[in-house]
């Protein structure tokens, strides 16, 4: 009952206690040190990672939690055909939560329904990637102060890109945005994901193939990559992967203000000259991550935060 296999499984009023609770793990990282002492997070991961995976290890040990685990499905006894379930059923005798990333679609819920204990999606194909919301959503607070009221535009591999599926469920419901989806027809939003946004009063959005054309009216620039490990032909690959490119001369032509997204890794979707720029907040979205996910794990596994409950009442 406590996964989190989509934002879905949360509260409004979770993902913003969420949002508090990393600032106050920012600034409180002695009070917070024992918060999971004695608990184990198992990190299955069945994909490659960087970010995702060492950060979950990091958030668990950083509040005194220790890590098993494997990266890499050829390590574990899913190389001889063990199924998903049965993993799940044996890991839960082991741990106090498992963050799973699979490259199918739905992977995560089947393993949250053979788990006993809290499953978290770290990833699961082309589907969703519900923490790495939680690090956008906590970039957009610090940046703007608010995650409504903004123009969002969202560009590349709008197809099979889970972190723009888990991106636009979650803004849509708190609400107010307008959504640029910037796409080559190959690669446009999925049908549920637009639905997600019809069925939003005060939300809209609009398709379009060119970015230079939109950039000005953008608050919010989320640029993702074109997965060469999601298509089935290497020459649609090719053909795509270099369709936008932002570099510092059409930064050029954004508001200021905006700010750059990116879930990472990246390839060459967004030049190195855009790094220096104010504008580029990919670096504190990583950051983000660590403490969304310090913040997600001590809610699911560990104790009360030491001083939170005093500090929000102040802060809010
Ligand atoms: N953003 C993200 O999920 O990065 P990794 O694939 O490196 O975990």
């Amino acid at each position: 009952g406590r996964s989190v296999v989509t934002l879905d499984d949360l509260t409004t009023a979770q993902i913003q206690d969420l949002l508090l609770k990393a600032s106050y793990i920012d600034t409180h990282r002695k009070e917070v040190a024992h918060t999971c002492d004695g608990r184990i997070l198992a990190t299955l991961f069945y994909e490659p990672s960087t970010r995702t995976r060492l950060s979950f290890e990091t958030a668990m040990l950083r509040l005194g939690g220790n890590v098993i685990g494997f990266a890499g499905a050829q390590l574990s006894s899913v190389s001889k055909g063990e199924s998903i379930g049965d993993t799940l059923k044996t890991v839960s005798n082991y741990v106090d939560a498992v963050a799973i990333r699979h490259p199918k679609e739905g992977a995560a819920l089947v393993a949250s329904q053979a788990a006993s204990v809290p499953v978290i999606n770290a990833g699961d194909g082309g589907h969703m990637h519900p923490t790495q919301t939680l690090a956008d959503l906590a970039t957009l607070k610090s940046r703007f102060g608010r995650i409504t009221d903004l123009t969002v535009g969202l560009c590349g591999d709008l197809t099979f890109g889970r972190t723009v599926h888990s991106l636009i469920e979650t803004l849509c419901r708190f609400g107010n945005v307008h959504f640029v989806l910037v796409s080559p027809d190959e690669l446009k939003t999925p049908q549920y994901v637009l639905d997600r946004i019809d069925e939003t009063p005060s939300c809209s959005y609009e398709e379009v193939k060119d970015l230079v054309s939109v950039i000005a009216d953008l608050d919010v620039l989320y640029m993702t990559r074109v997965q060469k490990e999601r298509f089935f032909n290497e020459d649609d690959y090719l053909r795509l992967r270099d369709t936008y490119i932002l570099d510092a001369e059409k930064l050029k032509l954004s508001k200021p203000s905006m700010a750059v997204l990116h879930p990472l890794p990246r390839v060459n979707e967004i030049a190195v000259d855009v790094d220096a720029d104010p504008r580029a907040a990919y670096f504190e979205q990583v950051r983000n991550g660590m403490l969304m996910r310090m913040a997600l794990e001590s809610t699911l596994v560990g104790d009360t935060l030491p001083g939170y409950e005093d500090w929000s009442n102040k802060e809010v």
